[in-house]
């Protein structure tokens, strides 16, 4: 919470916490984070949810909604998710949602990007 927090302060994006429609309770977490990583400002996509919503497409929606806030106000920074290589939900979320796969980036995680 406190690094989250911190990103919001310094940047104004960051970090969301997800809930459905009409509904409060927090179902998972997404968002933007900016960093750097292999020497230059990124911005780092991460999605997280309970394992009770998995599999309605929360993620996706995640990151489809990154992308267009991508779009709109930050196209000159890479929009990068990096997962690890057995993480096939993750792989796939970022593969739907239109990510490249970037095997020339990969390290211990496989990477998937946008304006790299
Ligand atoms: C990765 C994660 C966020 C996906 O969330 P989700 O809301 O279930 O994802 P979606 O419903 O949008 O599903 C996206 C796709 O992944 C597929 N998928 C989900 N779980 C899968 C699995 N275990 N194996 C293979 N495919 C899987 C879905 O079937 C769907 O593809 P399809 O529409 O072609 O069938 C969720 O599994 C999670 O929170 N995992 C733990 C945290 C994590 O690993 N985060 C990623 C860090 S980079």
């Amino acid at each position: 919470m406190a690094r989250d927090i911190e990103l919001w302060d310094r940047y104004g994006f960051g970090h969301w916490a997800v809930s459905a429609e009409l509904e409060p309770a927090v179902i998972g977490f997404g968002g933007i984070g900016r960093m750097t990583w292999r020497e230059r400002e990124i911005l780092n996509v991460y999605y997280r949810f309970s394992p009770s919503v998995w599999g309605n497409g929360y993620a996706c929606e995640v990151l489809r909604a990154a992308i267009k806030l991508w779009q709109r106000w930050l196209p000159d920074l890479p929009l990068v998710v990096r997962t690890r290589p057995a993480n096939v939900a993750a792989r796939r979320v970022a593969e739907k949602s239109g990510l490249e796969r970037r095997t020339d980036l990969d390290c211990e995680h496989v990477i998937y990007a946008l304006g790299w």
